[in-house]
């Protein structure tokens, strides 16, 4: 299937250059199309992986005035916090390119949980309404250009959790949780149906500790398998990219 793809790697320093040509690839693609990047970025340590984004060539030849910035989960701590998912991006990446600072939607940090997921949603449908975020030809929902995930060694991606109610919503983009299993406890996080609208959407992962999860996400482990909200992850109409190093893909079938 050429919409679900396995890229295993060698080493950290070839998946961190295939990471940024695959981001690069789909942001000119996008611009090219549609005259706007939309990605949304998640926290950990997908976003370090990232980081050849900031050097040449990439750099220089990314189209980071047409970049619009979301998040597919953060903490509910303040922006300045070390736990902050937005300062992680900041930090390693957002604040050493040219990006538009008008572009990057944050999530706000100084009203509760549940006010800055109200807020989040609104903001997102603005941007769906002048169509900087496509929509989806199935449902009313965002069609990012690109979400990225990484995924915890218990299955989770984004902030959903295994065995959590949340994996069963159905009709809200953007939700918030207050027990999250991982601290800090509240967080925001995008939903399956938003994450299963994007036209691409890439989870990231490293290490020989996630290797049995790993597996247990991407092979046909048959009834009795676990359901990991990442093996939810399946985008209807969007293509699927597993990036790998080799000690988190040995314990997959065909490795
Ligand atoms: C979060 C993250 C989370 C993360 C995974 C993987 O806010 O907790 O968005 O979903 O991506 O836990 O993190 P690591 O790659 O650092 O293990």
């Amino acid at each position: 299937d050429k919409d679900r793809v396995l890229r295993i790697h060698e080493s950290l320093e070839e998946l961190s250059t295939d990471l940024a040509d695959y981001i690069a690839e789909l942001s000119e693609a996008s611009v090219k199309e549609r005259g706007v990047f939309s990605i949304a970025l998640s926290g950990g340590s997908v976003i370090n992986l990232m980081g050849k984004l900031c050097e040449a060539p990439y750099n220089k030849t990314v189209d980071w005035a047409k970049w619009y910035i979301f998040w597919a989960d953060e903490r509910v701590v303040a922006k300045s916090h070390a736990d902050s998912n937005y300062k992680l991006a900041k930090d390693n990446l957002l604040s050493k390119v040219p990006i538009i600072p008008s572009h990057v939607h944050s999530i706000n940090d100084s009203v509760s949980a549940e006010e800055a997921a109200d807020e989040y949603k609104f903001v997102i449908r603005q941007l769906v309404k002048s169509r900087i975020v496509s929509v989806s030809d199935v449902s009313d929902s965002p069609k990012f250009d690109l979400i990225l995930l990484g995924m915890g060694s218990d299955g989770h991606v984004a902030s959903l959790f295994p065995d959590h109610s949340v994996l069963e919503e159905k009709d809200e983009w953007v939700t918030f949780i207050t027990n999250s299993p991982k601290p800090p406890p509240e967080r925001i996080t995008f939903t399956l149906p938003v994450i299963n609208s994007a036209s691409n959407v890439a989870i990231v992962v490293t290490g020989e500790n996630k290797a049995e999860t790993v597996h247990l996400a991407i092979d046909d482990v048959g009834p009795d398998c676990p359901l990991l909200p990442a093996r939810l992850v399946q985008p209807k109409k969007g293509k699927l990219a597993w990036f790998l190093d080799k000690y988190a893909a040995w314990k997959l079938d065909n490795y």
